[in-house]
C-alpha cells in the first residue's frame, strides 16, 4: 500500500534545485520549483543520467543534464528527444518541515 516517506528537510532544497534521494532503492528526484515541490524518477529514460542534476527550465520540466531531453515533472512525460519514454511521477506533500513522497 502507498505511504508518504519523509525524505528531505524543506531547507535542503532551495527553489530552483533538485535532489536524488533514495527510497525502498529507488532512486528519486526531488525538485523545488515556483510551483511548488515535485518529484519524479530520478533516472532519465535515455541512458540513467540523474535528472536531480539537470536544470530547470520552468516551473514544470527539468532537462537532463547529459543529452538535453526534458521531462514534464507533473506527469512525467518525455517532452522532447532523445527520450521517449516517461518517467514515473510522484505525489509530494509537506507535514511541517519535512517533504515527502509517496512510494
Ligand atoms: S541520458 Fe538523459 S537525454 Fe540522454
Amino acid at each position: 500500500m502507498p505511504d508518504f516517506v519523509a525524505v528531505l528537510k524543506k531547507d535542503a532544497l532551495p527553489q530552483g534545485r533538485g535532489k536524488c534521494v533514495e527510497v525502498n532503492g529507488k532512486r528519486i528526484a526531488v525538485f523545488h520549483t515556483g510551483a511548488g515541490y515535485l518529484a519524479i524518477d530520478d533516472g532519465c529514460t535515455h541512458a540513467d543520467a540523474s535528472l536531480a542534476e539537470g536544470g530547470l527550465v520552468d516551473d514544470c520540466t527539468v532537462e537532463c543534464p547529459w543529452h538535453g531531453a526534458q521531462f514534464d515533472l507533473k506527469t512525467g512525460a518525455a517532452k522532447t528527444l532523445p527520450a521517449v519514454e516517461p518517467v514515473k511521477p510522484y505525489k509530494v506533500r509537506v507535514t511541517g518541515d519535512n517533504i515527502e513522497v509517496e512510494v
